[in-house]
C-alpha cells in the first residue's frame, strides 16, 4: 500500500527561503545539502505574509514562484502554508481590529505571532484574499504537494465585541431562551442570573457553565476561522490535500472537532528528551501523544514538525544524544506516522529562534553530529517506505477528552493540587506500552467502542455527549471497560448529578461513591493486591456495592477494608472500578493480569503497523545502555541493519530494529 501523497515517507523542514532573499549562496548550499540530508519535502511560507503582502494590496510572489520552481527542480515537493500565523505590522495599524483584546479589554500592541482575533472580519477578509491569491496561483504547480493551514492555531481568547457578540451568538444557538440557559449555568448561585444576552461576558470564572462554553466557543470559532480561511484552498484545489498542524495536548482546542475537516492529521512534536534518567518516561508520553493523533482518523499521521537537536524554550534542553535522533524519529513512524519533519531546515540569523536546533546550523555545514544523523534519519526511512500506509490493528482504547480536561481543570474540589487527569491517562496507558500492547487513544464523542476489547477510561468526571449510552453498549456486548476515581460526577452542562457518583455509571459499574476521600502527600493509605500493600495517594472514594463484587480491598488508612477495586458483570462484558490513584506498579500489575502479559525489559518497547499481509514489528530501546529482548524473529528480515539475530537481540543505547514479515 502507498501513501496517497507520496509512494515513499515524506521527510524535510520548515523552510524560511523568504529570510534569506539577499543572500542567493546561502540558498544555494540550501539545495545541496537538501539533497545530502535525503529531504524529499519542505514547508514552506508559514510565516511569510509581509513578504507576500509588503503594503496592503500589493502582492509579491517572484520569490515563492523561484522557490517553488527550485523545489521542483530538485525534486523535492512543497508543503505550502497559509501565511495567516503571523500578521504584517501594516495590518495592525491600519486595521487595530485584528490585534486581540484581553480579558481586561486592552488590546494587545503588534507583536509575536499566533495572536490574531479570529473573530476580526477584516482578518479574515485579508486572510481569504491571500489564500485566495496563493491557490490561483500554484494551483498547477507541480511542486505542490499539499496545504499546511496557518500555524499551531492555539485557543487565542479575544474578548473584543466582535468575539463577545459571537459568543453569545453561540449561546443563543445552543441554549434558546435565557431561561435555558440561566438553568444550565445554574446562575442563582452567587447571584449571577441573567435577564438578557447582551449582559453575558465570558469572564467569571465562579460560573462553570459558562467557563466551559467559553472555552467551547473559542475552539469551535478556531475551527470556524480555519473553515473560512481553507475554502479558497478547497475551492480552488480540491485535488490537493489540506492539514493544520497540531500541538501537544492540551491547547484549548477540541483537535477533535477538527480532524473531519482535516485530509490527514498533522502535529508538532517536541519531547524533552534526556530531562530525566529515565527517557523512556518522555517515550511513554509521546506514544501517547502519537496514538492519540492516529487515532483521529485511524489512518497515518505527520511528523510536522520535531527538533532534529534542542529547542530553545526549556529551561535546559539537552541535545539528542547518539541514536536518539533516529529512535525518536522512527517513534513517530512506529506510532503510525508516515512523515518525519523538522521545526527547522536552517536557523535563523536573528530573531526568538535563531538558537533552536536545526538541520544546518549557523556554521552551515555538513560535517556536524546533528546533520550527519538527520542524513541518516533519511538513509533508514528510504529502506522502509513501504510501511507507507499501512495502519495499526489494536484491541484496546484509553479515553482521554478535552472536554473533561478543560471541566477538571474548572472545578474546585477538596483537592486541588495534582489533578492529573492528562497524566493519569497516560499512566494506565504507560501499562500497555510497558506490554508491548498498542493502543487507540478516543474521546467522549466516539459513538460506538465495540470494536475493542478493552476500554479504560480514567477520571470520566464529566458525561457528555451520550458516552455512558456507548459504554454500556460496549460492554454490554462483551467489552472489558475499566474506569476510575472521579468519575460520573456532572452533566454536559458542568451540573453535578443528583444521586451522586458516578452518575450514569452506577448500574454499569454495579456501585455508588458515598464520598471522596482526598490524602494529603502525607497521609497513607495502602490498597492490597494479592496480599501485598501498594500505595494510594491524592484521590480515593468511599464505595458500596450494588452489585459489583471486590476484587481488591483497601488496607492501613481511613478505608481501611472498604472496597479498593471492584468488578461488575453487565451483559456479556464486564466493569471493573478502581476507586483510588494507585502505584504505577499496583496498575501495571492490574492490567499485566487483565491481559494476561508480561512486560517487556525496561525502557523497551515494541510496536506494530500492518498494511494486508505485512506486519512491521519496531523495537525500540529507549535505555541509555545496550538491552536484550527475546523475541521470536527467527525467519523475519531487519530492515534497517544488516545484523542476523535469532530470537534474542540486542539492542544499542536508544538502538533500534524494524522487522518485516
Ligand atoms: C512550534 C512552531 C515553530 C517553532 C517551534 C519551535 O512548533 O510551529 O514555528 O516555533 O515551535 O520549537
Ligand atoms: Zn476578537
Amino acid at each position: 500500500m502507498t501513501n496517497y501523497l507520496l509512494p515513499k515517507i515524506l521527510h524535510g523542514a520548515d523552510y524560511n527561503y523568504e529570510q534569506w532573499l539577499d543572500y542567493p549562496e546561502v540558498h544555494n548550499e540550501d539545495f545541496e545539502l537538501m539533497k545530502k540530508a535525503n529531504c524529499n519535502v519542505m514547508s514552506i511560507g508559514i510565516f511569510s505574509w509581509s513578504k507576500l503582502e509588503p503594503k496592503e494590496g500589493e502582492f509579491d510572489f517572484d520569490w515563492l514562484d523561484k522557490l517553488m520552481d527550485r523545489l521542483h527542480e530538485n525534486g523535492l515537493k512543497a508543503i505550502l502554508a497559509t501565511p495567516t500565523g503571523s500578521k504584517p505590522v501594516w495590518m495592525s495599524k491600519k486595521y487595530p481590529e485584528v490585534c486581540r483584546v484581553d480579558v481586561n479589554g486592552k488590546r494587545e500592541p503588534h507583536g509575536t505571532r499566533h495572536n490574531h482575533c479570529r473573530t476580526s472580519p477584516k482578518f479574515r477578509e485579508k486572510s481569504v484574499i491571500i489564500n485566495n491569491l496563493l491557490a490561483n496561483r500554484y494551483k498547477n504547480h507541480p511542486a505542490l504537494l499539499m496545504w499546511h493551514v496557518s500555524n499551531e492555531y492555539n485557543s487565542c481568547e479575544c474578548y473584543c465585541n466582535h468575539c463577545i457578540s459571537a459568543f453569545r451568538d453561540w449561546l443563543r444557538k445552543r441554549y434558546v431562551s435565557i431561561e435555558n440557559l440561566n438553568k444550565a449555568w445554574w446562575t442563582t448561585f452567587w447571584s449571577h442570573t441573567f435577564s438578557d444576552w447582551d449582559e453575558i461576558d465570558p469572564v467569571d470564572k465562579s460560573v462553570h457553565g459558562l467557563m466551559i462554553d467559553w472555552q467551547r466557543f473559542t475552539s469551535d470559532q478556531t475551527l470556524d476561522f480555519f473553515l473560512t480561511e481553507s475554502a479558497p484552498l478547497r475551492n480552488i484545489t480540491p485535488q490537493i490535500p489540506i492539514t493544520t498542524n497540531f500541538m501537544k495536548p492540551d491547547v484549548g482546542l477540541d483537535y477533535w472537532a477538527f480532524a473531519p475537516y482535516v485530509d490527514i492529521i498533522s502535529w508538532d512534536s517536541y519531547p524533552t528528551w534526556h530531562r530525566e534518567e529515565k527517557n523512556w518516561e518522555e517515550a511513554v508520553k509521546t506514544g501517547f501523544y502519537h496514538d492519540l493523533f492516529r487515532s483521529m482518523k485511524e489512518k497515518p499521521f505527520m511528523l510536522m514538525e520535531s527538533s532534529p537537536n534542542v529547542t530553545n524554550w526549556q529551561g535546559v534542553s539537552i541535545p539528542k544524544r547518539d541514536n536518539m535522533h533516529l529512535l525518536s524519529s522512527l517513534q513517530a513512524i512506529a506510532h503510525g506516522s508516515d512523515t518525519v519533519q523538522y521545526f527547522q531546515w536552517r536557523q535563523s540569523r536573528g530573531g526568538e529562534e535563531k538558537f533552536h536546533g536545526a538541520v544546518v546550523t549557523h556554521g552551515g555545514t555538513e560535517n556536524g553530529r546533528v546533520f550527519k544523523g538527520v542524513k541518516q534519519v533519511g538513509e533508514a526511512l528510504n529502506k522502509i517506505n513501504s510501511v507507507c500506509g499501512s495502519s495499526s490493528r489494536t484491541e484496546v482504547a484509553i479515553m482521554y477528552d478535552f472536554q473533561n480536561e478543560w471541566a477538571i481543570a474548572h472545578s474546585q474540589f477538596a483537592r486541588n493540587e495534582e489533578k492529573n487527569y492528562q497524566k493519569t491517562c497516560i499512566s494506565h496507558y504507560e501499562s500497555f506500552w510497558k506490554m508491548g500492547i498498542g493502543c487507540d487513544i478516543k474521546d467522549f464523542s466516539c459513538k460506538d467502542l465495540t470494536k475493542y476489547k478493552i476500554v479504560v477510561a480514567p477520571m470520566v468526571y464529566m458525561v457528555r455527549d451520550g458516552i455512558d449510552e456507548v459504554f454500556k453498549e460496549f460492554v454490554k456486548k462483551g467489552g472489558i471497560l475499566v474506569i476510575t476515581y472521579l468519575s460520573g460526577y456532572v452533566d454536559e452542562s458542568d451540573l453535578c448529578f443528583l444521586g451522586g457518583s458516578p452518575g450514569p455509571l452506577k448500574e454499569l459499574l454495579g456501585i455508588t461513591v458515598e464520598d471522596s476521600e482526598i490524602l494529603n502527600d502525607f497521609n497513607k493509605q495502602s490498597l492490597i493486591w494479592n496480599g501485598e500493600n501498594y500505595n494510594t495517594s491524592h484521590f480515593s472514594e468511599r464505595v458500596h456495592l450494588t452489585t459489583a463484587k471486590v476484587i481488591a480491598k483497601f488496607g492501613d488508612g481511613v478505608l481501611n477494608e472498604l472496597p479498593g477495586i471492584t468488578e461488575n458483570e453487565y451483559g456479556l462484558g464486564k466493569t471493573f472500578f478502581i476507586a483510588s490513584r494507585n502505584d504505577q506498579n499496583l496498575t501495571d500489575l492490574f492490567y499485566g493480569k487483565l491481559c494476561n502479559k508480561n512486560k517487556l525489559p525496561e525502557g523497551i518497547s515494541i510496536v506494530e503497523r500492518f498494511s494486508g499481509e505485512n506486519r512491521y514489528i519496531f523495537v525500540m530501546n529507549f535505555n541509555s545502555e545496550s538491552t536484550e529482548v527475546n523475541l521470536e524473529i527467527d525467519g523475519l528480515s531487519e530492515l534497517l541493519t544488516e545484523k542476523k539475530e535469532k530470537n534474542k537481540i540486542t539492542l544499542e543505547p536508544f538502538g533500534v530494529r524494524v522487522f518485516k514479515q
